[in-house]
């Protein structure tokens, strides 16, 4: 994929970005979902590729706009795997709180887990960490392990993690083990990337959250050379069959971040819709507006952030 690729994809996010973030607090979660989706498809398709959504809005017959499926892009560049998000936080816009984002990932053809809308559970750390994590191992020993690595001690980690009632007891535990907790309302790619950033003040994300945001999530971190791994987690039986066709058999198989973004070349990119702990949101000053965006690439570990001033009158 060409390096100029990354300046190319930023467009998209912005534009994504800008449109859900009008809506901000409004209370309107479809009107900020279609409006962020909108922005997103038109603008992928002036960049040079030929681009086929693995993650995105929906199945083709659920006839969505950046449904499973969906070529993107002018067709004549790059085969590409796609992964969107287009408002990764639909009720944090609609609600005017932290870390919604506008987000894809992209790969070459055939290189991104085609995760299915369904639950996973996660575990993800920043570069000092990589290597040192074990989704299978229990909660205090993820932890000192990431301690350790950190050269911190357990109670000066902070652990991000979805405020939901399926996390209670994980919650326990980390707090038996006496680590400092952040629950996150939602938003949980914000969360796994900050791993990976001092200033963030996030050692590890764990617990369960969407699948289709844990591969966003490991592509950023695979380019950031943090860690992440995921296991699968299907709550009905339509979801059962699907990852039979998917081809995994043994629900508890790790994905490790190999297994979900493969091969050395991927992208990460997001624009803030909100403010977080990373990126700023969506600012309008008079005839302007002002987004803040990360772009990063595994295979050369290059992240750049890029603050962007639009025009609103052009
Ligand atoms: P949306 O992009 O659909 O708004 O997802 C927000 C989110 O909080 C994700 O960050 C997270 O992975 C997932 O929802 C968690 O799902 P649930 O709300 O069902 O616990």
């Amino acid at each position: 994929m060409d390096r100029n690729f990354s300046l190319e994809l930023v467009r998209v996010t912005e534009a994504a970005a800008l449109a859900a973030a009008r809506w901000l607090g409004r209370g309107k979660k479809d009107e900020v979902d279609e409006a962020a989706t909108q922005g997103m498809r038109d603008m992928f398709n002036t960049i040079h590729m030929k681009g086929t959504v693995v993650i995105g809005e929906g199945e083709m017959d659920e006839a969505p706009m950046l449904y499973i499926g969906e070529q993107l892009g002018t067709g004549d560049g790059p085969e590409v795997d796609i992964a969107v998000d287009p408002l990764e936080g639909t009720n944090i816009v609609a609600a005017g709180t932290w870390n919604a984002l506008a987000t894809i990932a992209i790969a070459e053809r055939g290189n991104l887990l085609h995760a299915p809308d369904m639950y996973m559970e996660k575990i993800a750390v920043g570069p000092e960490a990589a290597g040192k994590i074990d989704i299978n191992a229990p909660v205090i020993e993820n932890l000192s392990a990431v301690a350790k690595a950190k050269h911190k001690n357990i109670e000066d980690l902070v652990v991000a993690i979805l405020n939901r009632e399926r996390h209670e007891k994980m919650i326990q535990e980390i707090r038996d083990a006496g680590a400092r907790v952040k629950l996150i309302q939602d938003g949980d790619v914000a969360a796994a990337i900050n791993t990976a950033f001092e200033k963030t003040g996030v050692d590890i994300l764990l617990g369960s959250g969407g699948a289709p945001e844990g591969v966003l999530a490991a592509t950023a971190l695979k380019s950031l050379g943090g860690d992440f791994q995921g296991k699968l987690l299907p709550q009905t039986e339509e979801e059962w069959i699907r990852l039979g066709k998917m081809g995994i058999r043994d629900v508890n198989r790790v994905l490790m971040l190999e297994d979900i973004v493969k091969g050395e070349d991927a992208f990460f990119v997001a624009t803030g819709v909100t403010d977080g702990e990373l990126l700023k949101g969506v600012q309008y000053n008079g005839g302007f507006a002002t987004t803040h965006s990360v772009v990063m690439r595994s295979k050369t570990g290059t992240v750049r952030f890029i603050e962007g001033q639009h025009s609103l009158k052009k």
